[in-house]
């Protein structure tokens, strides 16, 4: 099941985030973007259990997912595309028209998974992302959304 969420849960949405990311934010950082009034944070749960969440910030029509992220121990089970079909319809009855993202060109499952429902390599970020050992190009990506009748 899916649903949308408040800054209240920023500690769990920290702690998921860093089993999921070698530079995982911390619960101020979401705090601060949870407050802003264009983010829009998604989870995915069973029962109390939250297996996965997705951050987009929405500006007029056009929307950008910050973050996106699946627990590893419930990974490759359709939660991630469930996930973020959930956060397009729900962008959609928003009135949004266009969502962006960014990724390293080295996450293919990312890449995979933003494709399978839609979303297309759009330009390149030469060395956008920075580790201790290396550069990694950024992809950045977008899916145009149809026109939704709810909006209107
Ligand atoms: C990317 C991520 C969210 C995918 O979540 P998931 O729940 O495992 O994805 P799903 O099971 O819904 O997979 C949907 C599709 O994505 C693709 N995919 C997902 N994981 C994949 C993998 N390890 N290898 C190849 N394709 C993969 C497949 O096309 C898959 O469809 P299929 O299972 O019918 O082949 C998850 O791997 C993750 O959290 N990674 C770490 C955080 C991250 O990199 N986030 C993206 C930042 S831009």
């Amino acid at each position: 099941m899916i649903r949308e969420i408040s800054e209240k849960y920023s500690p769990l949405l920290a702690e998921i985030h860093r089993r999921c990311f070698a530079d995982g934010w911390s619960e101020k950082s979401f705090r601060n973007i949870l407050l802003q009034k264009c983010a829009i944070a998604f989870v995915e749960e069973d029962g109390a259990i939250i297996r996965g969440f997705g951050v987009a910030n929405v500006v007029l029509d056009e929307a950008e997912i910050i973050t996106f992220c699946i627990l590893p121990e419930f990974r490759r089970q359709g939660l991630g595309k469930c996930l973020l079909l959930g956060l397009m319809n729900h962008l959609l009855d928003q009135g949004v028209g266009k969502t962006f993202l960014e990724v390293p060109e080295n996450n293919l499952e990312a890449i995979r998974l933003y494709e399978s429902v839609g979303f297309e390599k759009i330009s390149r970020r030469p060395d956008y992302y920075r580790t201790k050992h290396e550069f990694q190009d950024a992809l950045l990506m977008v899916l145009y959304l149809p026109v939704s009748t709810k909006s209107q």
